[in-house]
């Protein structure tokens, strides 16, 4: 019983959120480099031009670029078994479309990752991360052309060439399912019209969406293929924002309501990936919503060829639906819903939900079978530093226990969980409002919203408690 012997905890970051150097070391710009700084109250937004007089909070972020020693050696000291970042594409092939690689960038996660190994941190890569070259958005219309699927495998064979012996664990694309939404057009597809004028209001053409969404599905599917015919050791995951919805009544309406949207935002990518074909209740939601994909000659085989070893998600919160109109909302990761009444909600209004994380493992084991992985699970919060040096963020350490406490009945009721990244590592800039306030960290970075802060790195309480949780390899009872 409890937690198997390697079990792989560790935390979770994003390039675009730490590393900063946008434009050094040869890389290109990404998609991320052109988001500015927002907060909760004021939306982030997206430019063409790189703008001097706006912030952007990706070209500097918590500055891992050139830290990335002290970093690691901190999650060394923190026990990491394991340790998820990604890999910044635009590092490698600046532009996207190019036939040799920067050698810079492959030299910099090198080192990353011979770091991590000295240290007995198992990396877990993440190979796009909301980071498309920018160059591909602007040439190519992101992946509506097929030249694109070409373009990532060509980045993905190279690093699994470079980095073989290294890395065994790859994630293809985070939160795929975000472009399930409009939202998803521009960060995970590389879709920019220039009818949008609000980038988290996209102008949104859903047949081009889910017809650039099959080549994104292509795309990760070659790069399983090439990963396990490069190397028979990789195992490549894929990667959800897996959002579970609970009905807001029993009203047999909000049970259908909830029923198709967690057909179409929770399962449909995820069944794609892991069975390798297109799941038969989306047959009428394309027909209800007039879109016909375009499947050429080899398509179905190649998704079939492609499947996942194991299956990830990001995991922070639930909601409710309802089709009652007027019913009270709530925020939350990529979607809102309706207020659950039995749930308190962090400070961004993501209710907290750790017995849901049971349900959720339990739900997914029921449907895949495979091995599953928490690559992302955590508290965003206006952490306070002390002046002697101390974060007290024990609201911090009952969100992470009441979660682990969970999942720990979960591995009892036999579900395959191999691993738990928390969210995040250090403290990041925030996805979704451009801003450092809002702090995930085990590791507290001083840096501020106005970019001011000397970027010294403190742990928190929150570090010291998950070292012991490592340590006893999770009996946070006696913690
Ligand atoms: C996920 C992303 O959506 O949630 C992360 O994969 C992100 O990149 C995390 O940081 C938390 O969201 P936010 O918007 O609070 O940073």
């Amino acid at each position: 019983m409890g937690f198997p012997d390697n079990f792989l905890w560790g935390a979770a970051s994003a390039a675009n959120q730490v590393e900063g150097g946008w434009n050094e070391g040869g890389k290109g710009d990404s998609i991320s480099d052109h988001l500015t700084s927002g907060s909760r109250e004021s939306k982030r937004r997206f430019t063409r031009i790189i703008d001097s007089g706006l912030q952007y909070p990706s070209h500097e972020a918590v500055d891992h670029y050139h830290r990335f020693r002290e970093d690691i050696q901190l999650f060394a000291e923190a026990g990491f078994k394991a340790y998820r970042l990604s890999i910044t594409w635009s590092r490698i092939f600046p532009l996207g479309d190019e036939t040799e690689p920067n050698e810079e960038g492959l030299r910099f996660y090198e080192q990353i990752f011979d770091l991590c190994r000295e240290y007995g941190i198992e990396p877990i890569v993440t190979l796009d991360h909301f980071d498309m070259p920018y160059h591909l958005v602007e040439k190519y219309g992101g992946f509506t052309s097929r030249k694109v699927i070409d373009f990532f495998e060509h980045y993905c064979r190279t690093v699994f060439d470079r980095y073989k012996g290294k890395v065994r664990y790859w994630i293809t694309f985070n939160e795929i399912n975000f472009a399930c939404l409009p939202m998803g057009n521009l960060e995970i597809l590389g879709i920019y019209d220039k009818r949008t004028t609000d980038y988290t209001d996209p102008y949104d053409d859903p047949k081009k969406r889910y017809q650039a969404l099959h080549h994104v599905f292509l795309a990760s599917a070659k790069a399983v293929r090439a990963a396990h015919e490069i190397d028979p050791e990789n195992k490549v995951g894929c990667m959800l924002s897996h959002v579970t919805f609970y009905p807001l009544t029993c009203n047999p309406d909000d049970l259908l309501l909830t029923q198709s949207t967690d057909h179409t935002f929770n399962d449909f990518c995820g069944d794609v990936q892991v069975k390798g074909e297109y799941p038969w209740y989306m047959k009428s939601f394309f027909r209800d919503n007039g879109i016909e994909l375009a499947f050429a000659e080899g398509d179905a085989e190649l998704l079939k060829q492609g499947t996942v070893d194991f299956y990830t998600f990001s995991y922070y919160m639930t909601n409710c639906l309802t089709t009652k109109e007027g019913t009270e909302v709530t925020a939350g990761n990529l979607l809102g819903g309706a207020k659950n009444p039995y749930l308190e909600t962090s400070d961004w209004g993501w209710q907290i939900d750790p017995k849901g994380v049971r349900y959720t493992l339990n739900k997914l084991y029921d449907r895949y079978q495979i091995p599953l992985m928490i690559v992302e699970n955590g508290l965003g919060a206006a952490d306070v530093l002390n002046a002697d040096g101390t974060i007290h963020d024990d609201y911090r350490i009952d969100y992470l226990k009441r979660h682990i406490e969970q999942m720990e009945l979960v591995v009892n009721d036999g579900v395959d969980l191999i691993g738990y990244m928390v969210w995040s590592a250090t403290d990041i800039v925030s996805s979704s409002t451009g801003e450092m306030k809002k702090r995930y960290g085990l590791i507290y970075v001083d840096k501020n919203d106005d970019g001011t802060g000397t970027m010294n790195r403190y742990r928190k309480d929150s570090f010291f408690w998950y070292q012991s949780v490592i340590r006893s390899n999770g009996l946070i009872e006696n913690q």
